[in-house]
């Protein structure tokens, strides 16, 4: 069984996808932190994100997989673990511009559907109920307003000690979006079946549950 969480940055995704597998006993897939992974090494190998032809090329000599242990997943990047090092502005920055390279898309699109093989998974991120998994049986999209969007990940930033100024936080968030939303290949567009939820208001909990209520009703 696939649930399918869609939704710009910001908007409380990655929570609720972890409370709702957690509560499930699903595994939670991160397909951003796949986007971020391939950034990482165009970043680390010299390759500007936006040099489509370089970054296409070094696909070829890279294999990236997700390993799941004890309910965490962790990122191979030819064999290395890269966890840890994919939320920096610079491969967050990076990710943003080397998702919209169709052939990274591409590329990514059978390692996703192949995690989705392994078992039930919550898995999210910006395309995952229109391409990734598009008869995925259940599809959310959520959305905020923008400001509680650069709120909530100006907090974040400051709790994993890399407070910058609001206003940085809130070009960064508006640049990415204008991107994932206006891209040629899959942009970031609800799925004509996917349930939209407005988190603005919302605790990650209230938006698990309304998830709860409206699985339930469509069982
Ligand atoms: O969700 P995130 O911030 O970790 O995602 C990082 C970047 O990857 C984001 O700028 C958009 C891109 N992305 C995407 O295009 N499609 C996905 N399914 C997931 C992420």
């Amino acid at each position: 069984m696939i649930i399918a969480i869609d939704g710009p940055a910001g908007v409380g995704k990655s929570t609720v996808a972890k409370l709702l597998a957690a509560r499930l006993g699903c595994l939670y897939l991160d397909t951003g932190a796949l986007y971020r992974a391939v950034a990482w090494k165009v970043l680390r190998s010299g390759i500007q994100p936006t040099d489509h032809e370089q970054v296409v090329k070094l696909l070829l000599s890279t294999s990236l997989h997700m390993e799941f242990n004890e309910g965490m997943a962790h990122v191979l990047i030819d064999g290395n673990s890269v966890t840890g090092e994919l939320r920096t502005p610079e491969v967050t920055a990076a990710a943003s511009l080397v998702s919209a390279i169709p052939r990274v898309r591409e590329w990514l699109l059978p390692i996703q559907r192949q995690i989705g093989e392994c078992g039930s998974v919550v898995a999210e991120g910006r395309d995952i109920g229109t391409r990734v998994f598009p008869t995925a049986p259940y599809k959310f999209f959520l959305d905020a307003d923008a400001t509680v969007r650069v709120e909530r990940r100006h907090r974040e930033l400051v709790a994993a000690g890399r407070g910058e100024a609001m206003e940085a936080t809130y070009q960064d968030l508006s640049a990415r979006d204008q991107r994932d939303r206006t891209r040629q290949i899959a942009p970031l567009i609800p799925a004509p079946d996917a349930r939209l939820i407005d988190t603005s208001l919302l605790s990650p909990e209230q938006v698990v549950e309304q998830m709860m209520a409206a699985m339930s009703t469509e069982l």
